[in-house]
């Protein structure tokens, strides 16, 4: 299963990277898979050292997506690196094996430690909706405009029913997105 995140990784000057990313994991081990060409590859690859943050704030997956550069974070205790200060969960990790491939290898990690710092408090639909439009957003230059406004308005009625003022904001800045670059 593939578990929608926000990763942090740290260059050696320990620069932290915020970006969403889909994880699986299972007891023991974790698997990141970022793109190659990406900051989070060259940083895994200079530091083997991730945090995975688990969080509701959809805001933070579409800030980081659109290149929003400071998060309210707080170093870690376990590896030098840092986890978002309104995370659910985190999981802090250290990569111990690499799986090349020339597309989108694969980062073995081991888990260090999993804190908790607040509970899950239920699905949210538009919540949902906003995940989705950022990955549609996210390929916007892989994907004809067509089909991406098509899922859009799917996605917008889950928006339209069930959102809060947060999913609403997240929201917008995604519209924004797709229409500055429809224009
Ligand atoms: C929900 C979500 C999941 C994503 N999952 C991945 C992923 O697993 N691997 C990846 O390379 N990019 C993923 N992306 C796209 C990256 O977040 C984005 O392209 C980011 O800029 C990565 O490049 P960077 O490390 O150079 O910043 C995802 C985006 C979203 C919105």
């Amino acid at each position: 299963m593939i578990r929608e995140s926000i990763v942090i990784t740290t260059d050696l000057k320990k620069k932290p990277h915020v970006v969403p990313m889909g994880i699986t994991f299972n007891k023991k081990k974790l698997f990141i898979s970022p793109f190659v060409p990406s900051k989070t590859y060259l940083n895994l690859k200079e530091n083997p050292y991730a945090v995975i943050n688990f969080t509701d704030d959809v805001n933070i997956f579409v800030d980081a997506l659109l290149g929003k550069k400071n998060f309210n974070i707080q170093s870690t205790k376990k590896i030098k690196s840092f986890y978002l200060k309104n995370a659910l969960s985190y999981i802090e990790v250290k990569v111990i094996k690499f799986i090349e491939n020339k597309i989108r290898p694969r980062f073995e990690c081991k888990i260090l430690k999993e804190t908790s710092i607040d509970s899950f408090k239920g699905f949210n639909r538009a919540q949902l909706s906003v995940i989705e439009a950022a990955i549609l957003v996210s390929r916007i230059d892989l994907l004809p405009m067509k089909k991406i406004k098509k899922e859009i308005n799917y996605l917008k009625i889950a928006i339209d029913k069930t959102a809060g003022k947060n999913e609403k904001i997240a929201w917008k800045k995604l519209i924004k997105k797709l229409n500055d670059k429809n224009a």
